[in-house]
């Protein structure tokens, strides 16, 4: 049956047959027709090659010779869309990648949530405000977030302005990735700075300390930013949730070099944990395309489903094709995710274990503000650590949402933002963020963890150089 699903006949529309979960409903069929009749003439955001260097990169992390750091916005927003953002997010990912190379003591795929991440699952299909019933937002890209109808009617040319909005964000992050601003030293010199401010300086400043001797050592072996590309540059690569179908589809092509398809909206998508139902029109499309992919896995996750999904996704055992993102929760994560990764041990195709610590920490507060409490994510991910250990697997990455900006969004944190402190700068357009100080500062105590933790000798039988 297994076998069936994965072998019957694909094309970039075959999940047009199946049942779609979190699809928006467009009012104007003929609308949408011509945007995705637009949308498919419009040159690919990303190139096949790249997806496959992303693939054989995470092949690395799936064997434990590489840490995956994927990170951003929850929701990318058509009125946030400017260069500065677009750079600090990106100076903040490469911030905390250097700290993690060094605790980690491999190198770290580095993975946005950016230049694509605009479309949002979400729980209910409406919303009611003083006894007004709207639908939902959906992200920008489906609707917008005013409470108005004519706001909340998915409208097909959002796409449109999201492909293009995504082109303008790829474009910078290339220029910055390989045009100087990415530089080892510069990125360090940063770091510095962020230590130097924190409250927890003391703490930082060991770990600070030696990656600063590491780059002087390397530099006086003759390894600047002159002699050496991978100093003076990076790969970066982007991702978001394969949400909105027929913005996927579009944007699908062959690749002339293999003949495979692509989805060439980004270099790696993910599957959410509403849309992994694996006879599900979501699993259909992302069974057809050669990108990298992952699949978030939430407390519900039963162990034979998740061998479907494997069956579905990768029954040729492609390293590097799979990701599985666990979201457990802090307080759930080592009664959840044992099983599992016992269960994909024994079937024994290869996979990339990353701990998303957001979404299974989200609470509310009495003041109806959504926020995730920084000590709950931290937890989560010490305990994702001393799953993999005990299990002798690879605790293979993060994935984060975050932004480069001081928002007060999450609770805690060296500077112990507080419940009252969420209203000063609560600008998420969907679930609550890690500002530019947590996300280092997370940085630092996990790169201290897996520091401490490969001295102790776990994870080695993995990562040894
Ligand atoms: C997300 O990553 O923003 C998301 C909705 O996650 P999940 O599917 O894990 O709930
Ligand atoms: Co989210």
């Amino acid at each position: 049956m297994n076998k069936i699903q994965s072998e019957a006949p694909w094309s970039p529309e075959s999940w047009r047959a199946k049942p779609a979960c979190q699809l928006p409903s467009y009012p104007d069929a003929a609308r949408l027709a011509e945007v995705e009749a637009r949308l498919r003439r419009y040159p690919p955001l990303v190139f096949a090659g790249e997806a496959r260097r992303l693939r054989a990169a995470l092949a690395k992390a799936a064997e434990g010779r590489a840490f995956v750091l994927q990170g951003g916005d929850c929701a990318e927003s058509f009125a946030d869309f400017t260069a500065n953002i677009i750079r600090d997010t990106f100076r903040v990912l490469l911030q905390m990648a250097v700290v993690l190379t060094f605790g980690a003591r491999v190198p770290v795929v580095k993975l946005g949530r950016m230049a694509g991440q605009f479309a949002k699952p979400r729980s209910a299909e409406t919303e009611t405000q003083d006894g007004v019933t709207l639908p939902s937002y959906r992200g920008d890209m489906i609707n917008g977030p005013e409470f108005t109808e004519e706001a909340r009617t998915p409208d097909p040319t959002r796409m449109e302005t999201g492909y293009f909005q995504s082109a303008g964000t790829l474009n910078l992050l290339r220029a910055f990735a390989s045009g100087g601003y990415a530089d080892l030293h510069e990125v360090h010199r940063w770091n510095l700075d962020f230590v130097s401010r924190s409250p927890l300086v003391a703490r930082y400043q060991d770990l600070a300390a030696r990656i600063d001797e590491t780059l002087g050592f390397m530099a006086a072996c003759g390894m600047t930013s002159e002699t050496t590309p991978q100093i003076r540059e990076t790969d970066f690569y982007t991702s978001h949730e394969a949400l909105l179908l027929p913005y996927e589809q579009a944007l699908t092509r062959i690749d002339s070099t293999t003949g495979d398809w692509y989805a060439c909206s980004a270099h790696f998508l993910w599957i959410g944990d509403r849309t992994r139902q694996p006879d599900g029109a979501h699993v259909e499309f992302l069974r057809g395309v050669k990108n990298p992919i992952g699949i978030k896995l939430g407390p519900s996750t039963e162990i034979d489903s998740l061998l479907r999904l494997m069956d579905i996704l990768n029954p040729q055992a492609i390293p590097g094709r799979l990701t599985l993102i666990s979201r457990m929760g802090a307080e759930r994560v080592l009664e959840k995710l044992p099983p599992l990764v016992r269960a994909v041990k024994r079937d024994g195709r290869p996979v990339v274990w990353v701990c998303d610590p957001m979404h299974g920490n989200t609470i509310t507060t009495k003041a109806r503000i959504k926020t995730r409490r920084f000590d709950a994510i931290l937890s989560e991910v010490r305990g994702f650590f001393d799953v993999h250990a005990a299990e002798g697997t690879w605790a293979g990455g993060v994935h984060v949402e975050m932004t480069g900006r001081n928002v007060t969004e999450c609770i805690g944190g060296a500077y112990h933002l507080t419940e009252a402190d969420l209203s000063t700068r609560y600008e998420t357009f969907c679930d609550p963020r890690l500002n530019a100080e947590q996300s280092l500062e997370l940085a630092f105590l996990l790169a201290e963890e897996l520091k401490e933790r490969r001295a102790n000798g776990e994870f080695n039988m993995m990562a040894a150089q």
